[in-house]
């Protein structure tokens, strides 16, 4: 089943970022607003080799309470794409799987990957038809406005986009790797010229951007990624604006028990590697809080879900 044909416009999404997208932390996106949420980067190499396949699976493993969910696949190989696609269809079992085409990072870049197929026009179409043959889920593409040259647009007149079910497009080039301006025209331009949900990314933190980005480009959904990070109810607060035109901020009160759930997830995904791995969404939950540089400091040392009761009760 094609599941983005079913939800409802406009749809929120939370845009896949490695290192941050983890289970625990899709699960609260979901709670306060998600419509659907993106596994982090797996390679598609490592889950080809037996031996690093285990160590990925584990990577985009999910709770049903995610769904839908997409695991986003990234590598330049198609005959790798095809065995990897195989191997989440059938032991994952997420709802979707997204190809990167975006990624600038030089690991990526360099290797063939991510963003740099877009100037590959002829290898990114052969991995999309490897994909798409070796799944019975929908397949989607995650896109940059322009990589060396290549505009967005050139790019899927290129390639064969009939059979993709959905796209993310973040609205930056591949030169301007995550900051700059986002180009709006160009998203307008992907999102007149396909018939399947178009989600506009980049730039977008606070809910007048998120109302600015769906003005600007006509988009049937958005991607949040970095502003999201210890702000997971920004979901529901675009919610709130684009249907009531306001939304509430939380109290330091509401904050701490998302905190607190946040780390109980972690702490169940992934035992107390979970709580150390949690540190740094510790130290974004408190941004802007007053005396947040010395609370800071005794968060980024934290071992469990004690040892962070104690800190935030002191505050
Ligand atoms: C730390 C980090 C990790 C990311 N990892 C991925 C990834 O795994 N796959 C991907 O397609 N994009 C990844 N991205 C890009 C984001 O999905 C998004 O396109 C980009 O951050 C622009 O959106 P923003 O301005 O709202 O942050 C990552 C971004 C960041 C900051």
């Amino acid at each position: 089943m094609n599941f983005w044909t079913k939800l409802e416009k406009p749809i929120l999404s939370l845009a896949p970022m490695c290192g941050i997208t983890d289970s625990a932390f899709r699960q609260i996106c979901k709670k306060h607003g998600a419509d659907v949420v993106y596994s982090e980067m797996a390679s598609v190499d490592a889950l080809y080799y037996k031996k690093s396949a285990k160590k990925t699976l584990d990577l985009v493993k999910f709770q049903k309470l995610e769904r839908p969910y997409v695991v986003q696949l990234f590598g330049k190989d198609p005959a790798k794409f095809a065995k990897a696609v195989e191997i989440i269809t059938q032991q994952v079992k997420p709802d979707g799987i997204d190809i990167n085409f975006g990624c600038p990072a030089k690991k990526v870049f360099g290797h063939g990957s991510g963003a740099s197929l877009m100037n590959d026009t002829k290898k990114a179409n052969q991995i999309i038809k490897s994909v798409i043959q070796n799944t019975t889920l929908p397949v989607s593409i995650k896109i940059r406005s322009e990589v060396k040259g290549v505009t967005a647009v050139n790019f899927l007149n290129s390639i064969d986009h009939n059979q993709l079910s959905a796209l993310m497009i973040h609205g930056r080039t591949y030169n301007q790797g995550f900051f700059g301006s986002i180009d709006y025209t160009i998203i307008k331009q992907v999102k007149s010229l396909l018939d399947i949900p178009v989600l506009a990314n980049g730039g977008i933190n606070t809910p007048e951007e998120a109302k600015l980005m769906f003005d600007k480009t006509n988009a049937d959904g958005i991607g949040l990624a970095r502003g999201v990070k210890g702000k997971p109810w920004l979901f529901s607060q675009i919610k709130d604006f684009l249907v009531r035109d306001k939304y509430n901020e939380k109290n330091f009160k509401q904050i701490k028990k998302i905190i607190l759930e946040h780390a109980k997830l972690s702490q169940k995904e992934k035992g107390e590697h979970g709580i150390v791995e949690l540190r740094k969404h510790l130290t974004w939950y408190i941004k802007g809080f007053e005396g947040a540089k010395e609370l800071r400091q005794e968060l980024v040392r934290v071992n469990s879900i004690m040892d962070i009761t104690k800190i935030l009760s002191m505050y």
